[in-house]
């Protein structure tokens, strides 16, 4: 990101400089007459087209042409000296009779429209001293017998559609030296006509070619010289070194290339603008020019960026003037480190080294740099931990280390830094927690941006205090916790990331403060509870991601939920509704919060659903990776042997996640069957209540047979079997806590309820399980129950929900009497 860029000089000096251009532009004994004044006026009026303020109407007849608006008269000869009509948003061509004023020694035309070319008789104007067509949509080129106005100070065409060259005959390469060749280097004086030219601003045309190379002769007195944004290229002449009055070289935004020359008498320079050139040759040596600067006493700003600038920053950086207030270089290739001199630049603001290929640390003793504004360091390959003297920078407004190495913990003295307000440290390798204290400092106002490191921790309840920030991006950490909700005292939010974190909980209330946000992403956390209908209201939300998340319920259809390109809500299994484009299965309870429970009668002449591919329903694991998982399919890791096939625990090599392992044996009549239904069961629904199928496995074994298994999320407490009728000469009894209770008892048949009323109603399709028994009741670490096994379940297309028989905890036990009564 560039921070800053250079601003135009403005032209306050001018007006020194009029006494002097007055001595030079001596008056002459002229042979025309005032009336080749008011004639030539005439002409101008009459080659204006458009006045909207009608400032012309006045120069009529009625009055003396002295009288005219815009225009000034000698006071002896009554003749035009000045004629000033910027910014009247004239339109028309400028009149060739312009030629005529032969006293006039000033034109301002700037601000208008004015088009067509400039007029070569501007050429005759031998007083000429200053030039002001800036600002207008003046075409052609530059009339090369311009160079007559031998007395010309300020020439400024900025701002216009100028094309061609920079006229030759301001002292041109091939000119100079054909000059020079012929006649042993002796400078014609006919090259020096503009001598007294000081400021030249030729910047915004389409100007093309090169730098005269005579520059620095033909133009000794040159104080500020300005062609940036043309089409400029060749080498910056060394001759400029001559031009010991410059001030300010602005070349920014051409195509200027090679070697910069050195610029050691340039004592006056404040401001030099090299920025989107093709300067430098990428290797070592390309900034020696910035060495040539340590005796310009009145530096004030330095811009090389976007150029092929590489090499290392030398030390005698440190030997710049300490007038220097900005350094600006990013997008060059500069390497190596950064040298640790540059602390005695005690008055540098800017300092915008972003996007080189800078390595090394950031050296601690920048604390030093007071005056520090911004810091701008990212997309370089920096290391070491962020200094936290940096936190000594009590002006510092922008900090931007972002796409580094930097490791370790954010410094908190960070938040000493009371005018922050553009944090970025993204796409590091920073750990440790966010330090309340800077996620709370209120001055931070543009964006703070952590994102792709490795923070844990919550995000810490001071977020509320960043009622001013606009964009907030913590994505892709290890962050943990609820949302706080303080985060809803953050108005001004525009954008807001968080994905990739492991965030539960729901979207809290306090969210519908954040009515100006448009953009959104919580996705990949484990949210849950029900879409707040809240954001249906966010007029300004454009981009909604909440996937892979586990969000319930309805999906609101208005709003951001209108449009299915905006909004991303997959991998939340278990929505309901929306439009159809986001292909959720209907709602069932339509808004009304029965809390009854139903069961469905099963009916004999269901419809089995259209078999799809199992592949693409859940992500595959390999075979290998199980038998390695499971020790082999030890009998060590065996926990369950069922009707299609036995159950292994075993531990997934990478993340070392416990599973149950669930291999069909497809010999058995009716095992593949129960694999696909299981599969095709589980693929669409997800339920806390319902066992968790993690992934499949569907390959063959190393003798090449058919191997189809499912793998779970591993139930510490095993099954509820085992917990009503232990076996007393089991090995795993005496792990088990004493006797189930009866709240526990409550708990488990609540959750069975649950999950049985999420199968047939809240499912897209209604599901009956068909094999409701105590060994596929699954109990986890906290004896919460998921029901399991689903190889017997039955999808009951078309059939009507209205088969509502009762209460499930009554009913559901009289119809399935393997159920115990408890
Ligand atoms: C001529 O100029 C005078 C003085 O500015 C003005 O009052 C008058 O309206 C103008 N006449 C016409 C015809 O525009
Ligand atoms: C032009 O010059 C004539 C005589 O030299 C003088 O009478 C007249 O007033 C001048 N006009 C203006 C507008 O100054
Ligand atoms: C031209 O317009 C700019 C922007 O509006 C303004 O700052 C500047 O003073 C104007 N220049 C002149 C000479 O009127
Ligand atoms: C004024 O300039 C025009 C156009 O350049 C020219 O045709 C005309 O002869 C000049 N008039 C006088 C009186 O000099
Ligand atoms: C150019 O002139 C217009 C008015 O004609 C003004 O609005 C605009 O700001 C000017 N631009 C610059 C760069 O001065
Ligand atoms: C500059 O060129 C124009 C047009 O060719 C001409 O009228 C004018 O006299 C020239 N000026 C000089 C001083 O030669
Ligand atoms: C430059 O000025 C000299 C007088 O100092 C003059 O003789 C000569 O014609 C001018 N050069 C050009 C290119 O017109
Ligand atoms: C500067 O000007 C002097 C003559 O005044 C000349 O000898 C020298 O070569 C010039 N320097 C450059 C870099 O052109
Ligand atoms: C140069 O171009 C860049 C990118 O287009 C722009 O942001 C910058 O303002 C320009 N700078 C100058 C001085 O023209
Ligand atoms: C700076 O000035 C000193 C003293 O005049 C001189 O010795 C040195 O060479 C100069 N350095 C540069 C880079 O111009
Ligand atoms: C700068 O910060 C460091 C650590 O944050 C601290 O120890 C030191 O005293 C500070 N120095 C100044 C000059 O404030
Ligand atoms: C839907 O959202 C996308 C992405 O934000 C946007 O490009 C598109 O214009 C929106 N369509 C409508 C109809 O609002």
């Amino acid at each position: 990101m560039k921070l800053v860029s250079m601003s135009f000089v403005e032209f306050q000096s001018c007006h020194l400089l009029l006494g002097m251009a007055f001595a030079l532009c001596f008056n002459q004994v002229s042979s025309t007459t005032n009336e080749t004044d008011r004639v030539a006026l005439l002409a101008f009026k009459a080659g204006i087209t458009g006045d909207p303020f009608g400032v012309l109407n006045s120069w009529n007849n009625s009055i003396g042409f002295c009288q005219w608006y815009g225009v000034t008269c000698s006071w002896k000869h009554r003749r035009v000296t000045a004629l000033d009509l910027s910014s009247q948003r004239l339109s028309g061509s400028i009149s060739p009779h312009i030629g005529n004023h032969s006293f006039l020694r000033e034109i301002w035309l700037v601000n208008n429209t004015l088009d067509h070319e400039i007029p070569p008789q501007v050429g005759q104007l031998r007083r000429l001293c200053h030039l002001r067509l800036d600002n207008n949509s003046l075409v052609g080129e530059i009339p090369k017998n311009i160079s007559i106005c031998s007395n010309l100070v300020t020439l400024v065409l900025q701002g216009n559609r100028l094309i061609g060259e920079i006229p030759g005959e301001l002292g041109s390469l091939s000119k100079l030296q054909a000059f020079e060749n012929r006649l042993s280097g002796i400078i014609p004086s006919s090259l020096l006509n503009l001598s007294s030219l000081a400021f030249f601003y030729v910047g915004q045309n389409w100007i093309q070619g090169t730098l005269p190379t005579s520059i620095g002769l033909t133009f000794p007195v040159l104080e500020e010289f300005s062609v940036h944004e043309n089409q400029l290229e060749g080498l910056i002449p060394p001759s400029i070194s001559n031009c010991t009055k410059l001030v300010l070289l602005q070349l920014a935004n051409n195509t200027f290339s090679g070697k910069v020359p050195s610029f050691e008498n340039m004592h006056k320079l404040q401001k030099l603008a090299l920025d989107y050139n093709h300067l430098g040759s990428g290797k070592a040596g390309d900034l020696n020019f910035l060495c040539s600067l340590t005796n310009n006493t009145k530096l004030l700003k330095v811009d090389i960026t976007m150029n092929k600038f590489g090499g290392m920053l030398s030390k005698c950086i440190g030997n710049l003037s300490t007038t220097l207030t900005h350094f600006v270089a990013w997008g060059n290739q500069i390497n190596g480190e950064i040298p640790e001199e540059i602390e005695k630049l005690v008055n540098l603001e800017i300092l915008n080294m972003d996007l080189n290929k800078l390595s090394g640390v950031i050296p601690s003793n920048f604390g030093n740099l007071q005056n520090l504004v911004a810091l701008a360091l990212g997309g370089n390959n920096l290391g070491g931990t962020i200094p936290s003297p940096l936190g000594n920078l009590t002006k510092l407004m922008a900090l931007d280390s972002h796409g580094n190495n930097f490791h370790g913990k954010i410094p908190s003295q960070l938040s000493n830094c009371q005018s922050l307000y553009y944090l970025d440290l993204s796409h590091n390798n920073l750990s440790g927690t966010i330090p309340p204290q800077l996620i709370g400092l209120t001055s931070l106002t543009i964006i703070v941006n952590l994102s792709h490191n490795h923070l844990v921790g919550v995000l810490p309840t001071e977020v509320g205090n960043l009622g001013a920030l606009t964009a907030l991006d913590i994505s892709d950490n290890l962050l943990v916790g609820e949302i706080p909700s303080s985060l809803g005292d953050c108005t001004s939010l525009t954008t807001l990331r968080m994905g990739g974190n492991f965030f539960h909980g729901s979207i809290p209330q306090s969210i519908k403060s954040l009515g100006g946000i448009e953009e959104m992403d919580l996705s990949c956390n484990n949210l849950s509870g029900q879409i707040p209908e809240f954001l249906t209201i966010f007029h300004s939300l454009k981009v909604l991601n909440l996937s892979y998340n586990k969000f319930q319920g309805m999906l609101p259809r208005e709003g951001v939920f209108k449009n299915a390109t905006g909004t991303s809500i997959i991998g939340n299994n278990e929505l309901c509704g929306g439009l159809p484009e986001f292909h959720l299965p209907n709602c069932i309870y339509k808004g009304s919060k029965r809390r009854k429970i139903n069961i469905i009668i099963l009916s004999k002449k269901v419809n089995k659903p259209v078999s799809s591919s199992i592949d693409d329903s859940c992500p595959n694991v390999s075979y290998g990776t199980l038998l390695k998982a499971t020790d082999g399919f030890s009998s060590m890791s065996l926990i369950g042997v069922g009707s299609f096939g036995f159950v292994y625990r075993g531990i997934l090599e990478g993340d070392g996640t416990i599973v149950a392992v669930k291999v069909f044996h497809l010999v058995r009549c009716g095992a593949l069957k129960s694999f696909i239904a299981e599969c095709e069961a589980l693929k669409n629904i997800r339920h806390r209540n319902l066992l968790k199928i993690l992934t499949v496995c569907s390959s063959t074994d190393y003798q090449g047979n058919d191997f189809k298994a499912l793998v779970y999320q591993f139930m510490d407490n095993g099954n509820l079997e085992r917990w009503l009728h232990p076996n007393p000469t089991s090995s795993h009894s005496n792990e088990l806590p004493k006797k189930l209770n009866f709240s526990w008892r409550i708990n488990i048949a609540i959750d069975v309820a649950f999950a049985l009323d999420y199968l047939h109603h809240r499912c897209h399709i209604p599901i009956v399980h068909c094999d409701l028994k105590p060994s596929n009741v699954l109990l986890d670490a906290q004896m919460v129950a998921h029901l399991g096994d689903f190889g017997l379940v039955k999808f009951l297309v078309g059939s009507s929900l209205d088969v509502v028989v009762g209460e499930i905890l009554v009913k559901c036990f009289e119809v399935d009497k393997t159920f115990p009564s408890i």
